[in-house]
């Protein structure tokens, strides 16, 4: 029978931080379950990811770290690449966007597209800050979503309503560096026709019938309100240069070059076979990506290949809702986060693999609880799997020497568990071929729980125990076999305790329906799969990671002197029309006179009880222009569940007195 040809890609992440237990649900976790079982299944399947190391969610990070993108990447790509690896994630190839092929990859990309006619360029109005001197392209830029109203919104995409924005589409917009207004400044930049594909691609959509709901019905409304062309160039200095001349100083969009990173990432795994996926007609290209990278993979990407013509298209794309934690949205600015670093560093890997597969948001948004986690743990994956391998593999230790017995007759109880084994492959590979990866676990537990009714109704201790440890021994062998997508590192334990040698994952799926271990069989040294998660172990670890704040970041002293920072006394206060936040503080620093502030105090604080205020000021911080005004300082202010308390002297001191 001929091969299934599959590749599997999960989206590249930003190499802009490290990654949390929601990016390992979304696109991660499952895309591995899918390819393990794959591979079992004998299909000739390739599973490629990388690191997504252009646009301004890097620059902007160097930025506001007071690094260069370069040194953020380099640093985040090791973080990530170990995460990956510490968690089973079984990339064939894992690659970063800033290779040299991925640079010529993406240039002929355009070049190709270009000399199709499906390039333009024209001259178009961008925001443009005039304290830093630069274009606000994408994430340098945030004001209030146009859609949905949603406030601080980035200038790519909105994360509340999902849609995707151009940065000078954002109201009351603002620099994401120093707060100030962009002016709209003429630029030129590149457009590619995504609306001529507007009626191709809606056929294509309605014919993928096989696609999960939430990736068809956003596309194809999405196309039913009319594609644009899509700038796909970049006023930035961290990118994939534009291959044109008169393109200085440009780059590709971040969103155009890393969806070809797919392509380049197979290409780096080997240069011939590489085209047996991306150009061979029968192979299925499958996506596995977040929710919010829907509209790029089901319709932007697909246009690209439409536009490119050489490759095929998706065949499906699997992404996940959003998980969240503790009953609350997950948020890395709050330190509201599970880092896989951190769960990886104190459980072991198939704990936080079974857990999060246990509560998989395919359909809907669903919520991560440490005390969940742990009762999931303790009850399901050790109470019912856990249980059955240990029962069976001591029984046989400690009662009949380690050895398998021959079995003798078959009763109406054994014959059952012939038939679960016989049926065990199929129930739990039904699931994952569906991308149904939490029935698939049910799948698996419920196999498991047949074991334990099993053995408990044959009372081995009490009656003859031959065909029952001989049975038992097989179920565990099929256990091992079809858990080990889900679960691959105690799989392989309990192949090695049965005394079976090599891996587990060269396996065919379907001989874990057979019974091979014969009597005479010795097992291995057998020891507790899974260690209880006891009250204290999830306490310590919710007391020491689960916490709203993060690590203070170290500066030298010399920098904190640097600092010039005094009191001053507020004199007058204005209003600055349109901004919610701010107002204009006119406050006086006693020899260094009076200065205008833009404080962002308006919500917490009327003018009568501002005027006559002393309040801490750092005077030294480069003057920069906020809604249209200078401001020459900052005042400082706590931070009370997001509100501002000013902080004041304890007593009274005169204007201008230092701050030390
Ligand atoms: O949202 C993200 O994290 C993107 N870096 C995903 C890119 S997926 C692919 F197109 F490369
Ligand atoms: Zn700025």
């Amino acid at each position: 029978m001929k091969k299934e040809r599959i590749l599997v890609t999960s989206a590249l992440p930003y190499a802009n931080g490290p990654l949390h237990i929601g990016h390992a649900i979304g696109a991660y976790i499952p895309a591995d379950v899918y390819t393990r079982y794959h591979r079992l299944r004998g299909s000739d399947v390739v599973f490629i990811c990388g690191t997504d190391e252009h646009g301004t969610p890097i620059a902007v990070t160097a930025e506001q770290d007071g690094t260069t993108p370069k040194k953020v990447v380099d640093k985040y790509y090791k973080i990530i690449k170990k995460a990956f690896s510490d968690l089973g994630i079984s990339f064939d190839n894992f690659s970063r966007t800033t290779k040299e092929l991925h640079y010529k990859n993406s240039q002929e990309f355009f070049l190709r597209v270009m000399e199709k006619g499906l390039i333009y360029n024209k001259t178009a109005e961008r925001p443009y800050c005039s304290s830093c001197k630069k274009f606000l392209p994408d994430r340098y830029v945030k004001g209030t979503c146009p859609h949905c109203k949603s406030k601080d919104e980035r200038g790519d995409q909105c994360e509340k309503c999902g849609k995707q924005l151009e940065p000078h589409e954002l109201l009351d917009s603002y620099c994401a560096i120093c707060e100030g207004s962009p002016k709209q400044k003429k630029t030129e930049h590149w457009f590619f026709k995504l609306s001529e594909f507007s009626p191709k691609l809606k056929e294509w959509i309605s014919k993928q019938e096989h696609w999960p709901d939430n990736a068809r019905n956003f596309s194809l409304g999405w196309i039913s309100e009319g594609l644009k062309d899509r700038a796909i160039t970049r006023d930035l200095d961290w990118g994939v240069p534009v291959p044109l001349k008169d393109a200085k100083g440009k780059v590709l969009y971040v969103w155009f070059d890393a969806p070809i990173g797919y392509i380049s990432s197979t290409m780096e795994w080997n240069s011939k076979k590489w085209k047996d996926y991306w150009q061979s007609p029968d192979c299925k290209i499958v996506h596995f990506i977040g929710k919010d990278n829907i509209p790029f993979h089901a319709i932007i990407w697909p246009g690209m290949l439409m536009a490119h013509g050489d490759y095929n298209l998706p065949w499906q794309i699997s992404s996940n809702e959003y998980l969240n934690l503790e009953g609350q949205k997950m948020s890395t600015s709050r330190g509201w986060v599970i880092w896989l670093h951190d769960i990886l560093g104190e459980f072991e890997p198939d704990l936080v693999r079974y857990y999060l597969l246990s509560i998989n948001p395919a359909k809907h948004d669903c919520d991560f609880s440490l005390k969940e986690f742990q009762q999931k743990v303790n009850s399901e994956l050790i109470g019912t799997l856990g249980n059955f391998i240990n029962r069976v593999l001591v029984f046989i230790e400690k009662k009949n020497g380690g050895i398998v017995p021959e079995p003798t007759e078959f009763d109406e109880l054994d014959a059952r568990m012939l038939e679960t084994i016989r049926g065990a492959p199929g129930k739990v590979g039904r699931e994952i071929e569906n991308f149904r990866f939490k029935e698939a676990l049910n799948a698996l537990l419920a196999v498991a729980g047949e074991g334990n009714e099993y053995f408990q109704h044959k009372e081995p201790w009490k009656n003859d125990k031959e065909t029952t440890l001989y049975l038992c021994a097989n179920l565990a062998r099929t256990l091992a076999i079809i858990m080990h997508p889900m679960l691959p590192f105690s799989a392989q334990e309990i192949w090695k305790m049965l005394g079976l040698k090599g891996k587990v994952e060269k396996r065919e799926w379907a001989s874990a329906g057979e019974s091979p271990i014969e009597g005479g069989h010795k097992i291995g040294k057998v020891k507790p799969l899974y260690g209880k998660i006891e009250d204290e172990r999830i306490d310590e670890f919710g007391r020491k990671f689960l916490r709203t704040e993060e690590e203070p970041k170290m500066v030298k002293l010399e920098d904190f002197a640097r600092m010039d920072i005094r009191v001053g006394k507020i004199k007058r206060v204005e209003d600055i029309k349109g901004a919610d936040k701010l107002c204009l503080l006119k406050v006086d620093l006693g020899s260094l006179g009076e200065r205008q502030l833009v404080a962002g105090i308006k919500e917490e604080y009327k003018e009568k009880d501002l005027i006559g205020k002393d309040v801490v000021v750092i005077v030294n911080l480069e003057p920069a222009e906020i809604r249209g005004h200078k401001s020459e300082g900052m005042v400082l202010a706590a931070d009370l569940d997001g509100k501002a308390v000013l902080l004041v002297p304890e007593k009274g001191v005169a204007a201008g007195a230092k701050v030390k």
